[in-house]
């Protein structure tokens, strides 16, 4: 497509803005697994019946449950109490005794361009081998395994090894510094880790098991680090903890019978950002989580195993691969694709050639992604033949109605319903999002909440409001949901159960209802931002700016960005006579780098001689959004001292004729 292709398409998107809603094809309809609105009545009917139904008729019990929901102690709720299952168990050996051993699980696509497909038989075999090697290094049922590795496939057979046996695994986004994973495993009390030697990025290596080493020396717990042999990077091996993953592998007995665990045994632990610097352990329970998510996997996605290639483009390191590319697409038997590399490497069109070389048919991924391929232009993906995609997922952040139309008009050729899915870490599973063959989609809306689902938008004194801006509720519990933050259980209640009492959980978001009650979500209410679709804390990104010694105080909010959609903003005061210079933000945005990851490094810093603060010395930042957002600023009247917010608007002002 050239330039004129590219004003077309222009021309083309704004008229497609003047459309409200898009129903779904008759031909999608028709061929839908769900077609039927009467499945929304019939689960709130009795929604725990419903559940229920899913979970014997999509998991295979060791002991089928008799019960959905125990609510005898709120909010500690229990789903199918009396069941027992094991999730690797209901990932692949039933699909391997049902006889589709030699079906793909995954296309596995290395950055170099190398491919691998992994069969269902194939990656049996070598978790059964994994957790016979994390047994014979004294693991079993209830201990904590972290994971930090690459998108390689040892990361799905280190994940179902631990689910095999019981053991609880907590994955670190491999995109996070070796000393986020410290913190991680120290409050996880985790003891093994399973890393990598090096880890590829765009053409490069990255020396994982070298920095992993510098971070984790003062962690006592880890008793064992498996070393995943990828890159070839050299690397030091401790005699006695350390073990290479394929050295153990091969020593360890064949067959590894899956251990049976309770509904409500932990499967893992995730951490995630929240309003404080400390992340919280989201935990997972195993028979409701996967009820959760192989429900949602399949009718949202509309899923026919034994035809689609799957493609969820999220890292496992995020709740999105937990539940959308190793849990729900193995519970369900599908064919997936994962890629190791980045959509831009070795160049734009990395996606969509993937796309045309595996007949992809349904592809999962964030807004930041579909507004990067915007920017890069319609002829990257104009270059392949997409023509095999039949639906198209958005996930993790808002989507704008624009990038909506392109993925609908450039990607999806027009033809392919959008399901824009909202949910969260806590949730475990999808919530709010179209069922592809029954609701039409508005672009920018999550539509509805999924059948046996209860959403509201509650104003502050917890009543209902409609077409106004309100706080998104859940009301009613879900079998995917989080049980309790790990070893934090007053902080779960504190955080989710206090505002509105404990029948109410209090999401976060803020929200709006439309006339024909569909859910708008706005954006967060709290000190979360999601930058190109990861979740992170603001008071995290503080505190390891405040940590450099030249640094007296910070305060980092999110300002909205049209690539990532939100993008740090850090507004900083240095100690003492220390002078603000360009070679000062690149020392800090180094020292964010090494303490939390590249992601988080503040893509602005605005130097403050002193900060916006209350008469009790709390920083306002609620007033330095309003100047980063240029808008009006909000109530004043409790500042301290109201001259400072002058010098910052026009430092802020300043800094944007700079970048034009
Ligand atoms: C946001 C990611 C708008 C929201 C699965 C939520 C969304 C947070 C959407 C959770 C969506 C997720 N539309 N906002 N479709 N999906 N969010 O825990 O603010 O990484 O609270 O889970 O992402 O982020 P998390």
């Amino acid at each position: 497509m050239g330039v004129e292709g590219e004003v077309d398409l222009e021309r083309e998107l704004i008229d497609l803005l003047a459309v409200e809603s898009f129903e779904p094809s008759e031909a999608f309809r028709a061929r839908a697994l769900l077609s039927d609105p009467a499945v929304y009545e019939e689960a709130a009917a009795d929604p725990e019946a419903w559940w229920l139904r899913q979970a014997t008729e999509l998991l295979d019990w060791i002991e089928t449950p008799s019960q959905g929901l125990d609510e005898s102690d709120p909010p500690f709720y229990r789903w199918f109490a009396d069941g027992r299952l094991n999730a690797s168990a209901n990932c692949l050996d039933r699909h391997v005794e049902a006889g589709r051993g030699d079906r793909v699980a995954f296309h596995w696509c290395g950055e170099e361009g190398e491919e691998r497909d992994v069969t269902y038989t194939e990656l049996l075999a070598d978790v059964q081998r994994f957790a016979n090697a994390l047994r014979d290094r004294g693991i079993g049922k209830g201990d904590v395994v972290g994971i930090y590795l690459p998108m390689i496939p040892a990361v799905v057979v280190a994940m179902l090894a631990c689910a095999r046996i019981g053991a609880i695994h907590n994955v670190v986004f491999g995109g996070f510094a070796a000393e986020a994973v410290r913190g991680r495993m120290e409050f996880s009390h985790a003891k093994a880790l399973v890393t990598v030697d090096g880890a590829r990025r765009r053409g490069g290596t990255a020396p994982i098991k070298a920095r992993v080493d510098a971070a984790m020396g003062a962690v006592d717990s880890i008793e064992t680090i498996f070393v995943v042999r990828h890159t070839g990077a050299e690397c030091e091996m401790r005699a006695g903890r350390d073990v290479w993953f394929e050295e153990a592998m091969a020593a360890a007995a064949p067959e590894c019978p899956p251990e049976p665990m309770a509904a409500e045994d932990p499967l893992f632990i995730l951490y995630t950002s929240g309003s404080t610097a400390k992340p919280k352990g989201i935990l997972h329970t195993t028979g409701g989580y996967l009820t959760g998510v192989a429900c949602t996997h399949r009718y949202v996605f509309d899923l026919r195993p034994d035809e689609d290639v799957y493609w969820c483009a999220a890292d496992v390191g995020w709740v999105t691969g937990h539940s959308y590319i190793v849990y729900g697409p193995l519970i369900n038997g599908a064919t997936s694709v994962i890629y190791e590399g980045a959509p831009d490497y070795p160049e734009c069109n990395a996606w969509w050639e993937i796309v045309e070389r595996f007949g992809v048919t349904i592809l999962y991924t964030a807004p930041t992604a579909i507004r990067a391929c915007m920017k890069w232009g319609a002829h990257h993906p104009a270059r392949h033949d997409l023509s095999s995609l039949r639906l198209l997922g958005s996930v993790g952040e808002p989507i704008n109605p624009k990038a909506w139309l392109w993925y609908h008009k450039v990607i999806g050729g027009g033809r392919c319903p959008i399901v824009d899915t909202w949910w969260q870490t806590e949730t475990g599973q999808i919530m709010l999002s179209p069922l592809p063959g029954i609701d039409a989609a508005k672009p920018g809306s999550v539509m509805l909440p999924l059948p046996g689902i209860d959403a509201a938008v509650f104003d502050e004194n917890g009543e209902p409001v409609e077409g106004r801006e309100g706080l998104l509720v859940l009301r009613r519990p879900w079998p995917g949901m989080l049980r309790t933050l790990y070893r934090e259980e007053e902080r779960f209640v504190e955080t989710y159960f206090s505002r509105f009492g404990p029948q109410t959980y209090l999401v976060g978001d803020a929200a709006r209802r439309d006339a024909d009650g569909c859910f708008w979500v706005l954006g967060r209410v709290d000190d979360v931002i999601i930058v190109s679709g990861h979740r992170l804390s603001t008071a995290e990104v503080e505190s390891a700016i405040v940590s450099h010694p030249k640094v007296a105080e910070a305060a980092v909010i999110g300002q909205s960005d049209e690539q990532t959609g939100q993008a740090i903003c850090a507004f900083v005061t240095l100690e003492g006579d220390h002078e603000g210079s360009e070679e000062m933000i690149a020392e800090l945005r180094d020292h964010v780098a090494e303490r939390i990851g590249k992601l988080v490094r503040p893509k602005r810093v605005i130097w403050s001689g002193d900060l916006p603060k209350t008469r009790s010395g709390k920083i306002m930042r609620r007033l330095l959004r309003d100047i980063a957002e240029g808008r009006e600023l909000g109530d004043v009247t409790t500042l301290r001292d109201p001259a400072v917010m002058e010098g910052l608007e026009r430092k802020i002002a300043a800094r944007r004729d700079e970048e034009g």
